[in-house]
């Protein structure tokens, strides 16, 4: 049996950061209200000049540091993104280029803030076939570009960020992705999409002044669809793995709203003592959720060597998916 094991996590988030206070004097809002609906503190923005692939470069010299890999045997890199530097070539090509990885095949996933996830997935199942050895999987987005800073009701929610990963086959212990689980339903968007810049509605200057190249969601409706599929793929997970959940040390989920992880938490009766939260610090960074949280987790000691954890998330699409890793 080969396992995928995360031989490498890194994560990156730009310096510039946007408090709720700031917030206030852009948009008729509050610290009270996005506290209280959110559990939102502050988030990053990226400076100008600050692309999708310098962040996930970025995130992607440290896992790559970590896991001790030579540059020269990642043969494939992945990289979930709804913001991409450009529509073509694939950030995961201009990656490529920017670490110098000659060896490694390249492309982008978009499976909305699950991009990490999914991107996983795949790595996970090229390790397991034999195919490749070393692979890179990356979750990065920056949606402070597709942010309307003039719509309250989006703007408070998202911040820019990426974490990245190296998976390694290895053939000598249980340690690495026990399972992956990824599912969609199309035919939501109209509770979460950037209508504008695609073959539907090309870039014109009247989509421009109609504010289309921005993210449009109805929050409240996407809520109830995060809940429920949030906790069914986590219950996926651990039925699938012959697990409860008191088997599980760390609950990982994405960081889009504190009400949304603390409701599928109670659901799957979860103690919150055993999830990992840092919505606070950095708001919904979509792909580049779920790895700043497993980073962040490492290197604060929450997660240790043969701990069990879980990871789930959901977004555009919609797509969701989850995991459970021997770390
Ligand atoms: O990662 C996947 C993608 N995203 C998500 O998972 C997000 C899922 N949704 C959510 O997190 C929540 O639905 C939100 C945080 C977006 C909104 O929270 P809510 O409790 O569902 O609020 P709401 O949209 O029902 O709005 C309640 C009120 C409204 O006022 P009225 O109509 O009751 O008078 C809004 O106009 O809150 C108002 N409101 C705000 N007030 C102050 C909306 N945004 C703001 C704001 N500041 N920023």
């Amino acid at each position: 049996m080969i396992y995928s094991q995360i031989t490498g996590i890194g994560s990156y988030v730009p310096e510039k950061v946007l408090t709720n206070e700031e917030l206030c004097s852009i948009v008729d809002t509050s610290d009270e209200w996005i506290t209280s609906r959110t559990g939102i503190k502050e988030r990053r923005i990226a400076e100008a000049g600050l692309t999708t692939s310098d962040i996930a470069a970025n995130a992607a010299r440290r896992a790559i540091k970590r896991s001790g890999v030579s540059p020269m045997d990642i043969e494939l890199i992945i990289v979930g993104t709804i913001t991409p530097d450009m529509i073509f070539p694939s950030t995961a090509c201009i990656v490529q280029e920017k670490l110098g990885l000659k060896n490694a095949a390249a492309f982008d996933v978009s499976a909305g803030c699950s991009g990490f996830i999914y991107s996983l997935s795949i790595a996970d199942s090229f390790i397991k076939s034999g195919r490749y050895k070393n692979a890179l999987v990356i979750g990065a987005d920056l949606l402070s570009r597709i942010t309307d800073y003039t719509d309250r009701s989006t703007c408070v929610l998202f911040g820019d960020g990426g974490g990245a990963a190296v998976l390694s086959a290895n053939t000598e212990n249980t340690r690495g992705i026990l399972s992956t689980h990824i599912h969609s339903e199309g035919g939501h968007d109209n509770i979460l999409k950037l209508p504008a810049g695609g073959s539907l509605m090309p870039a014109t200057a009247q989509t421009v002044n109609n504010l289309d190249h921005y993210i449009k969601m109805k929050g409240s409706e996407l809520f109830k669809y995060a809940v429920k599929y949030l906790k069914d793929v986590a219950e996926e997970a651990i039925k699938f793995n012959g697990l409860k959940p008191e088997d599980i040390d760390l609950f990982v989920p994405h960081q889009a709203n504190i009400r949304i992880i603390e409701a599928t938490a109670k659901k799957l009766c979860f103690p919150m003592e055993r999830v990992f939260v840092n919505v606070e610090k950095y708001g919904n960074t979509s792909s580049g959720s779920i790895p700043i949280a497993l980073d962040e987790a490492c290197v604060s000691g929450r997660i240790k060597e043969g701990d069990l954890v879980l990871i789930d998330a959901i977004g555009a699409g919609l797509a969701w998916a989850s995991s459970i890793i021997r770390w």
